[in-house]
């Protein structure tokens, strides 16, 4: 028998999708098994606009929906990008098809995985999305192939490389985060609207994709606790780097016997831990396991290069890959996990205050901590310009987050401090 060629679609022909053109184009004897990749559709917003790939002898469709149910593809390729619209259509309609899908939108599958699992399955195909978590460092084939012999307790790591890129450098510079970050975007590292980045919900869906992987239950975006790094202030960074952190966007999820809490949180991560070393755009990851203990992977989380690469592997699996379930159990015994309630949540904390300079604040506040049972860890005073007060900042012992929030209200209406004390956790891993 002739070894088969696989005819793609490709929608979208942005960062990953004129990687994946150009990855192809300089790699002719990408042929798994024996089987060729031939890209034989494409589709984006504009068919006029000039790509650095030259798709002339490729067929152009205008409609998503279209390439991906054309009798003319076997397998299509959504990066177009978005948690509905155009690529959902598009995604949907392949899958009902019976085409094999491969994508790196971590939004749609975040959002939408279980239903998009279930029709993938009925129609027997594989729906595959190793570039939608961390681009090129194989985190979902780690969780969904290689530790499905063990049970998953925890994920945790920097899931997103514009915020680590901003935190590295707010740190390194001694620069604002707005300074930071408008210069992130002159030089393409942030997107002109960056609130998907550091809002958190990026790290949000991936880590999202993570939890159903590794727990094997329906993604449960909805459940997602997030924080981004908009309100993390210099002032911050300085004085966790005086006590021995690093502030990280950590993004984890954690199962419990209360249920799994999915995370994502500015935290301080303490100096010489690997995710505290863990620098500029790179992403990085530790997933525990029951048996295996601990696994750390570091790689490149974006960029044409590594994204298009983890395509490639997919497409590289489906022509090769007997077709396993999307997240780890069948569709139909999908479940959206149970999300750990907020008063059984408990940690180490950091808080900062600022206060009026002056005798007794310091022993209304210590009480304040004690009537709510708050048990001190450290405690640093330290005089900063331009703080515009006297930054006062402690480290607590693990504590529920209730009471911590109950205290912080309290500490908020002391007279002599100035705003709302700052909170950030403290990574447990
Ligand atoms: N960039 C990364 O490093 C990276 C890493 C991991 C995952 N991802 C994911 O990969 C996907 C693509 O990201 P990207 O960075 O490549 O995005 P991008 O550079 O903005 O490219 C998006 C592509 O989709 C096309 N498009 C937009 N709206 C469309 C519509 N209504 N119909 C048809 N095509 C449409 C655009 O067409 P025009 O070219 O004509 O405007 C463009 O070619 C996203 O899900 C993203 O989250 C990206």
């Amino acid at each position: 028998m002739s070894p088969r060629t696989w005819r793609i679609g490709v929608a979208g022909l942005g960062t990953v999708g004129g990687g994946l053109l150009q990855f192809l184009a300089e790699r002719p004897d990408f042929a798994p098994a024996g089987g060729r990749a031939v890209i034989t559709g494409v589709t984006a917003r504009s068919r006029s606009r000039p790509r650095s790939i030259d798709i002339s002898g490729i067929a152009w469709f205008d409609d998503p929906v279209a390439l991906a149910t054309s009798p003319d593809i076997d397998l299509f390729v959504e990066l177009v990008g978005g948690s509905d619209g155009p690529a959902k259509a598009a995604v949907e309609a392949a899958l009902k098809a019976g085409k094999p899908v491969v994508t790196a939108n971590k939004a749609l599958i975040a959002e939408h995985g279980a239903e998009l699992a279930a029709l993938a399955e009925a129609a027997g195909v594989p729906l595959l999305f190793e570039a939608a978590v961390m681009g090129g460092t194989p985190a979902v084939k780690m969780l969904r192939e290689a530790m499905v012999g063990d049970d998953v307790v925890g994920v945790a790591g920097i899931l997103n490389g514009t915020c680590n890129f901003i935190l590295s450098e707010m740190e390194q510079r001694g620069a604002s985060f707005a300074d930071v970050l408008g210069e992130a975007q002159r030089m393409g590292y942030a997107e002109a609207d960056p609130t998907m980045d550091v809002g958190g919900f990026d790290a949000a869906h991936k880590v999202t994709i993570l939890a159903a992987l590794a727990f094997g239950c329906a993604p449960n975006f909805a459940a997602a606790e997030i924080e981004g790094i908009d309100q993390v202030d210099l002032l911050d960074i300085k004085l966790a780097k005086d006590l021995g952190y690093r502030i990280r966007l950590i993004a984890s999820a954690d199962r419990t016997a209360d249920g799994v809490a999915v995370r994502v949180h500015p935290s301080l991560v303490a100096q010489g831990h690997p995710l505290a070393e863990t620098r500029g755009a790179l992403n990085a990851l530790f997933i525990e396991g029951t048996r295996i203990g601990r696994i750390f992977i570091q790689g490149p989380g974006a960029g044409a290069g590594p994204t298009a690469a983890a395509v490639a592997a997919d497409i590289a699996d489906v022509m090769t890959l007997p077709t396993r379930p999307v997240f780890q159990r069948p569709a139909g015994d999908l479940k959206p996990f149970v999300a750990v309630a907020p008063t059984r949540r408990v940690g180490k904390a950091y808080l900062r205050l600022l206060v009026k300079d002056q005798a007794g604040v310091i022993a209304a506040v210590s009480e304040t901590l004690a009537e709510c049972g708050v048990s001190i860890d450290s405690f640093l005073q330290k005089p900063v310009e331009d703080a515009g007060g006297v930054p006062i900042v402690l480290t607590t012992h693990a504590i529920a987050e209730s009471v911590l929030t109950d205290a912080i209200n309290r500490i908020e209406k002391l007279p002599a401090v100035l705003e709302r004390p700052r909170l950030l956790r403290i990574a447990r891993i």
